[in-house]
């Protein structure tokens, strides 16, 4: 192929929020966006990443109040974590800035001067809840009452998780603020409108233009045809966050300069590297820009966004790529549930590589929520990367090293073969392009089959049991080292640090896409070290029971903008179940006979419990770990009785196995009780 002029692309990941830690979910999209860009390096395109942290808000503001260090404090340590995290992953970005940032704070307000300059901000008075302790406006999330409907207590200012009603908080009844307990007062305050409606025409052009995936366009119309809302943009003090321009005690919303925040993080790449900004993102010119963000936030990636591009006399994207929520185990990430994964619970037991492959196993171009099924990771990553593709190096490599002081052969011994391995590029290189990393990655799979099966049928250490420098054996084993060098050149968007490994193994230059398109042929190798290991079960075990004992106790509903990229807004707060299950619990007095820190862990006590006698008359003792440590000296519970959960499957955990569970009610911290029955109680007693 001609070598045209590169592609210039920017690419993007959704900001993640600065008030959390980077967790599972944000992985997905930057593994999903990372093995894009490296593809397009790889492919020799000028294409480059930039991301942020997004670090305003009342959330961000009362979190460095309630840990007593400024907001800007916070927003610096938590950027650190995440880039750590990120990098834990080896997520390629060219830079990673924050929101909260000079370049950001004059993009914000010049972008602001020209929508006002337009005529496209609109202000007007409005009336909202008001937290008279705590002298702030209340966003929906702040604030908890009845429902007006179904009168179920304790519901959210937006909407009920009980009936699903959706209501304006001032019709909540018995309403409290969520920050201080006070009832709160209406109060009127002027705000600030993007005049949104004006860009319906243009947006439904847009929407029309191939920007789009087809159900994210779908939904696009659908908003569209309802009819577009002016869109609130300003909050009043006190807010962390840029002040408007000419209105003193006012301040953006965070939503208006989180996406800029896009502009000025490239911003400080062009800085370092000497690229145009304009050439990005005033029109006319031949640059792309692509946005990878989760299906939570569409709205504001495909009509504030693009509406507020056009008239600041910006360019719109010329993609903006949507994937789903991340599962695990088929269920939601859930604090409460024990199955929120934070990157660094990942990072601290298994390769990151497991993980980039999986996802990008099971990623498609479609708006798909994608399940990390646990079992499924293990047998999937293990088959595959380490069954199918480093095996054929490790059959191929010993004879190369042993035989032919790691010489390769100057031919391959099955052209036909190679070149259908060569011929697969344009294919994959297709999938890659689309997003359909599945389908690519079922491809390379494919081809790693047919290198084994080829492998099989030669059979080289049948051959080098009569002669090991045979000219036979060294020509299958170089040939099964050049299709194995292909796979990996294919992988590499995907699995870049094993690409490395084969890299100094093979004793190569990076491999680049068109790599493919020759061959390593009377070349000398490496010695051959294990390229990944396999996926040991016990390690995703010890993860989960780090990530369940941290596990918020149910009923904590977290501030939900706490959680980005996860679907918590239509979690119910505690999941029903029927009668019959609810009689297989099998509860019991215990006396807790023994309790011990868990050296290691700073939630566990491991307690022994005496049951009583079993059902053969023998004395039943369990062993459990309880994450009580918070609120109890252990030296204090010896000789108290507490309620178990006698008949839980024993689980094993990082710190031995548990018996049982101890019953224990409370918000967490110092505040956890455990149960006590009334004098008379006995060990084994059955609570009925
Ligand atoms: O949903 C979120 O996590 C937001 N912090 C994403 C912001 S993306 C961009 F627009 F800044
Ligand atoms: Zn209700």
């Amino acid at each position: 192929m001609i070598n045209t002029t590169p592609r210039r692309i920017l690419v993007t990941s959704a900001l993640p929020y600065a008030n959390g830690p980077i967790h599972l979910g944000h992985i997905l999209e930057a593994v999903q966006t990372d093995i894009w860009v490296r593809f397009q390096k790889l492919k020799g395109e000028d294409c480059v990443y930039v991301c942020a942290d997004d670090t305003h808000g009342t959330a961000i503001m009362l979190r460095a109040e309630s840990e007593g260090i400024t907001a800007e404090a916070l927003i610096a340590r938590v950027n650190e974590e995440h880039q750590r995290d990120y990098a834990g992953f080896n997520i390629g970005f060219d830079h990673f800035h924050s929101t909260h940032s000079v370049e950001n704070k004059v993009l914000s307000q010049e972008i602001y001067k020209v929508l006002r300059a337009n005529g496209h901000i609109a202000t007007r008075t409005i009336t909202q809840l008001f937290d008279p302790e705590k002298n702030l406006f209340l966003a929906d999330r702040f604030i908890k009452g009845t429902c007006p409907k179904c009168k179920a207590p304790d519901q959210y200012g937006d909407n009920c998780e009980v009936c699903n009603a959706t209501y304006n908080p001032t019709e909540l009844l018995n309403s409290r603020s969520t920050l201080s307990g006070a009832a709160p007062i209406e109060k009127e305050s002027e705000h600030f409108f993007f005049t949104l409606p004006v860009f319906t025409e243009f947006l439904k052009q847009w929407t029309r233009s191939g920007t789009l995936q087809e159900q994210v366009a779908n939904k696009l119309n659908e908003w569209l045809e309802g009819g577009l809302q002016e869109w609130d943009i300003s909050r009043d003090a006190p807010y962390f966050g840029f002040e408007i321009p000419d209105a003193p005690g006012k301040y953006f919303y965070v939503w208006l300069d989180a996406p800029i925040g896009y502009m000025a993080s490239f911003q400080v790449l062009c800085e370092k590297t000497g690229r145009s900004f304009d050439e990005y993102w005033r029109p006319g010119h031949d640059t792309e820009l692509y946005h990878f963000i989760g299906k939570d936030i569409v709205n504001f990636h495909t009509l504030f966004w693009p509406a507020m591009l056009s008239s600041a006399g910006y360019r719109t994207p010329t993609g903006v790529n949507v994937h789903g929520f991340m599962t695990i185990n088929g269920q939601k990430m859930s604090k409460s549930r024990g199955t929120f994964i934070n990157a660094s619970d990942y990072l601290a037991h298994l390769d990151p590589e497991y993980l980039r492959y999986y996802l990008a196993a099971k990623l498609s171009s479609a708006v798909d929520d994608l399940d990390l099924n646990l079992e499924d990771f293990v047998a999937r990553v293990n088959s595959d990367v380490v069954g199918k593709v480093v095996n054929i190096a490790s059959r191929c490599a010993g004879f190369i090293n042993k035989g032919f002081d790691g010489m390769l052969s100057s031919q391959c011994s099955e052209p036909a073969l190679v070149a259908e391995f060569q011929a697969a590029k344009d294919e994959i290189a297709a999938h890659y392009e689309a997003r359909d990393y599945s389908k690519a990655l079922r491809a390379i799979m494919a081809l790693a089959d047919k290198a084994n099966q080829y492998i099989a049928d030669k059979a080289p250490w049948t051959l080098a049991k009569t002669d090991k420098s045979s000219a036979e054996v060294q020509a299958i084993c170089s040939t099964g080292l050049n299709l194995f060098r292909l796979v990996i050149s294919y992988l590499k968007p995907v699995l870049p640090t094993m690409a490395k490994n084969v890299e100094q193994f093979l004793a190569i230059e990076p491999l680049q896409w068109n790599s493919v398109d020759t061959l390593l042929l009377a070349h000398r190798i490496n010695a051959f070290s294990p390229l990944l290991t396999r996926v040991d079960p016990d390690k995703v075990a010890a993860m989960m029971t780090q990530v369940e004992s941290s596990r918020s106790p149910v009923g904590a509903s977290p501030a939900r903008d706490a959680l980005p990229n996860t679907p918590l807004s239509t979690e119910p707060i505690v999941a029903q179940i029927e009668y019959p299950d609810f009689a297989k619990v099998d509860l019991r007095i215990a006396r807790i006979v023994n309790a011990t820190h868990v050296e290691g862990s700073d939630k566990l006590l491991q307690l022994t419990l005496d049951l009583g006698l079993d059902a053969t008359g023998k004395p039943d003792i369990r062993n459990v770990f309880s994450g009580i440590k918070s609120a109890y000296d252990p030296a204090t519970l010896v000789g108290r009785l507490t309620v178990m959960v006698a008949n839980l499957a024993p689980r094993k955990m990082k710190f031995g196995m548990s018996e049982g569970m101890v019953l224990a009610a409370g918000p967490g911290g110092k505040d956890i009780w455990l149960l006590e029955p009334d004098s008379g109680a006995q060990p084994g007693m059955r609570v009925v």
